[in-house]
């Protein structure tokens, strides 16, 4: 039994810094650990243009604590009025790493999403022509499709049809949460790749419901059965270059998320390397963590790979009842677990 496991600096392919007080409050934490990050832009008003994600990128460099070395990725959120044009620069000058598909009103600040597909056709025909690369939330909004079905569904009415009308386009299904999701993205050509949670690896849809209404648990795509959380274990911790690491950590104050209409979003920035290690010890994989976490992002975004090192030890490491981020008290992922790993920097 090995008592440290050191892998090439790892990236987060998805994560949610927000704005302001808050983002003073958690960008720590994930450049703590991460070397990268795919910065989601649903602000409010969202990152649509170059002007602004040059912006808000110069407010998270300056939000980072003192010596720690991080780069945000910074993405473009896609509205129905997205111009092409505006994109493709910004991925030419360096700004825009993405373009991140929400479907109007699937999750938080998705209010000014894409109402239709068809909408972006020609911002989308841009990106697959200048290899920008599309993140893509996969859950339909319509009122009729059952909560826990609409990423299934959204791969057979949207994403589906999609790849096949433009297969050169890259596509990053975030945050996959469901078997048909699993079967998708494995039978998908190369151009098409996938970001896995800490809790969708942890956690099914009993951790919400069962013994009293968890909001913690609560986050977009929903937790949903045993079954689909076993598939994408049993995936991320494959070794296929198709999926990698994307924490969705997504920070909502305490009483945002015990409310009467509680907020999507789990925090799990602050243990996130921890939370994962578990799962690939527990599925016989140490071997594949680095993959997963510091190498199939890369290669599929077309970046270098991290030189430096981090190491985690074989140390018990108790996660606190709540953080306190100055902004707001904040309940972590794994509140009041101890984790068998412990990130040692
Ligand atoms: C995210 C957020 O709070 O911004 N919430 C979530 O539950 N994951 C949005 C998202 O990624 O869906
Ligand atoms: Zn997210």
């Amino acid at each position: 039994m090995t008592d440290s496991h050191t892998i090439r600096r790892p990236d987060d392919w998805h994560v949610h810094l927000r704005d302001g007080a808050m983002l003073q409050g958690v960008v720590g934490h994930t450049a703590r650990q991460f070397a990268r990050a795919i910065v989601m832009p649903n602000l409010t008003p969202p990152v649509t243009d170059v002007a602004s994600a040059i912006a808000y990128r110069e407010r998270i460099l300056a939000a980072v604590p003192e010596g720690m070395d991080f780069t945000p990725l910074m993405t473009a959120y896609l509205t129905d009025n997205s111009d092409p044009a505006e994109l493709v620069r910004g991925h030419a000058e360096g700004v825009f790493t993405a373009a991140k598909l929400y479907p109007a009103g699937a999750t938080t600040n998705s209010d000014s999403g894409v109402t239709d597909v068809a909408n972006i056709r020609a911002a989308l025909e841009a990106m697959a022509e200048a290899g920008m690369p599309l993140c893509v939330h996969g859950e339909v909004t319509s009122a009729d499709v059952d909560i826990f079905d609409r990423e299934a569904v959204f791969i057979d009415r949207i994403l589906a049809p999609l790849i096949r009308e433009l297969p050169e386009l890259k596509v990053i299904f975030e945050h996959l949460t469901s078997e048909e999701g699993v079967q998708f993205v494995e039978s998908a050509g190369p151009n098409v790749a996938a970001t896995i949670t800490p809790q969708h690896l942890h956690i099914n849809r009993n951790a919400m419901l069962v013994g009293g209404m968890r909001p913690h648990a609560y986050c977009l795509p929903v937790a949903k059965r045993e079954k689909h959380r076993l598939a994408l274990r049993k995936t991320a911790t494959s070794g296929s270059a198709k999926f990698f690491l994307g924490t969705d950590s997504a920070p909502h104050a305490r009483e945002a998320k015990e409310s009467a209409c509680g907020c999507a979003g789990i925090f799990n920035a602050p243990f996130a390397l921890e939370s994962y290690l578990a799962v690939f010890e527990e599925e016989d994989a140490l071997d594949k963590f680095e993959g997963f976490a510091s190498r199939h992002g890369p290669a599929f975004y077309g970046l270098p790979v991290n030189e430096e090192t981090v190491t985690l030890e074989r140390a018990e490491c108790t996660v606190p009842d709540s953080i306190d981020v100055g902004a707001a008290e904040l309940i972590p992922f794994h509140a009041g677990e101890t984790l068998r790993w412990r990130f040692a920097g």
